[in-house]
């Protein structure tokens, strides 16, 4: 299996396996990420997902070189379109998904973790998008995820350089949340995922499906689709506990319902 999943409550960790291609994702990888992303979008027992690489040297090194070496243009447009489902997959979930980088991110890794809601980074991480050193452009979303999540000039240089940058730059220019010691950083995460599953389960996917919305279809259209979000909310019992709770000085108990 190139792809474990792991529960731990309503958290799933799940990692990319080829430790001695420093995970890097070849087309059957990226099938069964495919799978398993398709898998737990549809399990309403998980509440948050977190992403992530085998081994200590890597989150994922990117497309297998070996393997796209030798394709041809409709393989390559075939590969890209892979890479995109697997990115869309990812953004779609309705459960948040915490990228924990705990090593090199590069091209279609980095592209991966852009796919993610939030980027969580060891101070060993490298993140880059070295397609152009590679004689490509990046093929996974990188040309139109960077320049959303980090501002456009830096995302420009990054692209059309190729450069690594280390976690501290990283956190510098709002590619990634915050940046731990190796060893923290799935303790971290972890912390991280469990506060977000205490909160109400449902309000939590409507403010990332609102959230992803907005960013897709910009801001009047993600207003109006915020309002319904917000209106469905009240249809569910975890409106009603959450609100009685703070009224009645208790913490809620939220059932996802
Ligand atoms: N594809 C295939 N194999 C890879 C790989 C990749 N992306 N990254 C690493 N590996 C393999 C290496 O070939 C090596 O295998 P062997 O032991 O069989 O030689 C093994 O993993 C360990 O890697 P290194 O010996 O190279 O380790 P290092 O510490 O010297 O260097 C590294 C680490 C800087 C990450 C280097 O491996 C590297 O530059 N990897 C390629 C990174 C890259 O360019 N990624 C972008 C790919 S293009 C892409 O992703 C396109 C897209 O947009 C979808």
């Amino acid at each position: 299996m190139t792809i474990s999943v792991v529960r731990q409550e309503a958290i799933a960790l799940v990692t990319v396996e080829r430790p001695e291609r420093l995970n890097a994702l070849d087309t059957p990888t990226l099938r069964a990420l495919l799978e398993v992303f398709h898998k737990l979008a549809n399990d309403t027992s998980v509440r948050v997902l977190l992403l992530t690489g085998a081994g200590d040297r890597a989150f994922i090194a990117g497309a297998d070189i070996s393997e796209m070496a030798k394709k041809s243009p409709a393989e390559a447009l075939a590969f890209a379109h892979l890479g995109h489902r697997v990115c869309q997959a990812i953004e779609d979930a309705p459960q948040p998904v915490i990228a924990v980088v705990n090593g090199y991110a590069l091209g279609g890794g980095c592209e991966i973790a852009l796919a993610c809601d939030i980027r969580l980074a060891s101070d060993r991480a490298v993140f880059g998008q070295p397609e152009v050193t590679l004689g490509i452009p990046p093929g996974w979303g990188g040309t139109q995820r960077l320049p959303r999540v980090v501002p456009p000039g830096i995302a420009r240089e990054l692209l059309y350089t190729g450069r690594r940058i280390l976690a501290e730059e990283a956190l510098r220019i709002g590619l990634v949340n915050a940046v731990y010691p190796a060893a923290e950083l799935m303790d971290r995460a972890f912390e991280l995922a469990r506060q977000i599953a205490a909160n109400a389960p449902l309000a939590v996917q409507l403010a990332k499906s609102a959230t992803c919305f907005g960013t897709k279809h910009g801001l009047e259209a993600g207003l109006a689709y915020e309002r319904q979000c917000f209106a469905f909310a009240f249809t569910t019992e975890d409106q009603r506990e959450g609100m009685h709770a703070f009224l009645e000085k208790r913490q809620p108990h939220f059932r996802g319902q």
